[in-house]
């Protein structure tokens, strides 16, 4: 059975360079609901704890420095089958190979800088989703 929510981040570069708009349109007009959003900065032990998976991969340091260089949007997405979909919406991590349409092919600049975060699966969505909001904070 695949679940109906998600968590996304809109990151750094993509708010730097003045996107959170159009993403966000993206997102609401290939029918997600937003059920929880909020405009944070992550703190240097946020990235590292949120990414702890990557922890010894050779890019974990560059990760944590970009994550945390200025505010984000996080938030979580409910729809039918939302994590697959939302994948689909985004586009392949490396937005050279990303689908046209899709977020990263739209706003990505490496695969690094890639625009926006997406749980990978339905557990992950869960975690990620705890990890920046409260009961409360959840619609
Ligand atoms: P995301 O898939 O949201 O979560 C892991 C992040 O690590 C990924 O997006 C990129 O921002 C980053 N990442 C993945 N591969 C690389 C890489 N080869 N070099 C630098 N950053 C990477």
């Amino acid at each position: 059975m695949t679940g109906n929510r998600t968590f996304t981040m809109i990151k750094p570069d993509a708010v730097e360079s003045g996107h959170i708009g159009p993403i966000l349109e993206k997102i609401t007009a290939a029918g997600f609901k937003i059920v929880a959003m909020k405009y944070t900065q992550l703190s240097r032990r946020d990235a590292e704890t949120f990414y702890a998976i990557h922890k010894e991969r050779p890019f974990f340091g560059e990760l944590v420095e970009f994550m945390t260089r200025g505010p984000i949007v996080a938030a979580i997405l409910e729809k039918d089958n939302a994590v697959e979909d939302y994948r689909a919406l985004i586009g392949a991590t490396n937005p050279e190979q990303a689908a046209e349409g899709t977020i990263r092919k739209l706003y990505a600049t490496s695969v690094a800088e890639n625009a926006v975060h997406g749980a990978d699966s339905d557990e992950n969505a869960a975690i990620e989703g705890a990890f920046h909001f409260s009961g409360r904070e959840i619609f």
